[in-house]
């Protein structure tokens, strides 16, 4: 990571007045949670068509549930690293106005982050394949497949699967925050998945400069006005404190 670009992404993001955040899986993955692409990512390893569609799930309910517990698992064990407290903390310091995510781990309200627009969902809720009902869960779950409470229905993962619509109310207060952006700050996703991959270019489209924070390039690095090589929480640190300077705060 060259300081030149740090000292400048952190003077861009400092002068601010609507900085909105993205992230993907890299934000979380020096928390232990497995990526989805790359070396060593979960889609090397399993198949999507096997795990993260509604043809799957209603194909073989069994082993979807046992590959989303296992998940469950993983993330229950999972803490919230500095790159996640630094988005709270920037949101505490009323600079960071929304954080889009795409990551179903729930690591960023756990790390204090109040405005959270969780675009694929959240593997803590759950939600009937028939009924209205619906719960958030604080541990995986024990009965694989889970059923619903009211009317014995299976309940499903409250995460999107690949070919669904993404939740609305979401997708809605997504584009609306990229449309007042003056800058983005894009944190550990490969920008591959539509449509939140697009979002830094919508957001750049109406003038907003976009910071990346990458440990490799991605498909958003190419109109990325600072690329920010490296580990989340080793940039993340870096460009806290370089904010935190700017504005007189204490980190
Ligand atoms: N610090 C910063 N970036 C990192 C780190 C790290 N420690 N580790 C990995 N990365 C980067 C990788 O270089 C990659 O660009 O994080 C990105 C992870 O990309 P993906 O695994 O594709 O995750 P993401 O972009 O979030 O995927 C989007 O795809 O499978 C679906 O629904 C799933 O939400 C997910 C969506
Ligand atoms: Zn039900």
């Amino acid at each position: 990571m060259d300081s030149s670009s740090l000292d400048a992404a952190a003077s861009v993001l400092a002068k601010s007045k609507h900085l909105v955040a993205l992230t993907g899986a890299g934000i979380s993955a020096e928390s232990g949670v497995p990526t989805f692409r790359g070396r060593g990512g979960l889609w090397e390893k399993y198949k999507v068509e096997e795990l993260a569609t509604p043809q799957a799930f209603r194909r073989d309910p069994v082993k979807v549930w046992s590959w989303y517990k296992w998940r469950m698992e993983i993330i229950s064990k999972a803490r919230p690293n500095f790159a996640h407290v630094a988005l709270a903390k920037l949101e505490e310091m009323g600079l960071l106005k929304a954080l889009i995510t795409q990551n179903v781990d729930g690591l960023h309200r756990r790390a204090g982050s109040k405005n959270v627009i969780e675009l694929h969902g959240c593997i803590w809720r759950l939600r009937c394949t028939s009924c209205d009902y619906a719960e958030y869960i604080e541990e995986p779950v024990r009965e694989v497949p889970p059923r619903c409470p009211r009317c014995r229905s299976l309940l499903r993962p409250g995460v999107v699967w690949f070919g669904e619509a993404l939740p609305e109310r979401e997708l809605k207060r997504a584009y609306q925050e990229v449309s007042r952006a003056d800058a983005m700050l894009v944190v550990g996703t490969s920008g591959v998945v539509m449509p939140a991959g697009m979002l830094p270019l919508l957001a750049k489209e109406r003038g907003a400069v976009v910071v990346e924070v990458n440990v490799e390039e991605s498909a958003i690095t190419p109109y990325a006005d600072y690329f920010l090589r490296g580990r989340a929480t080793e940039v993340m640190k870096a460009l806290f404190e370089g904010i935190c300077e700017r504005l007189g705060k204490s980190p």
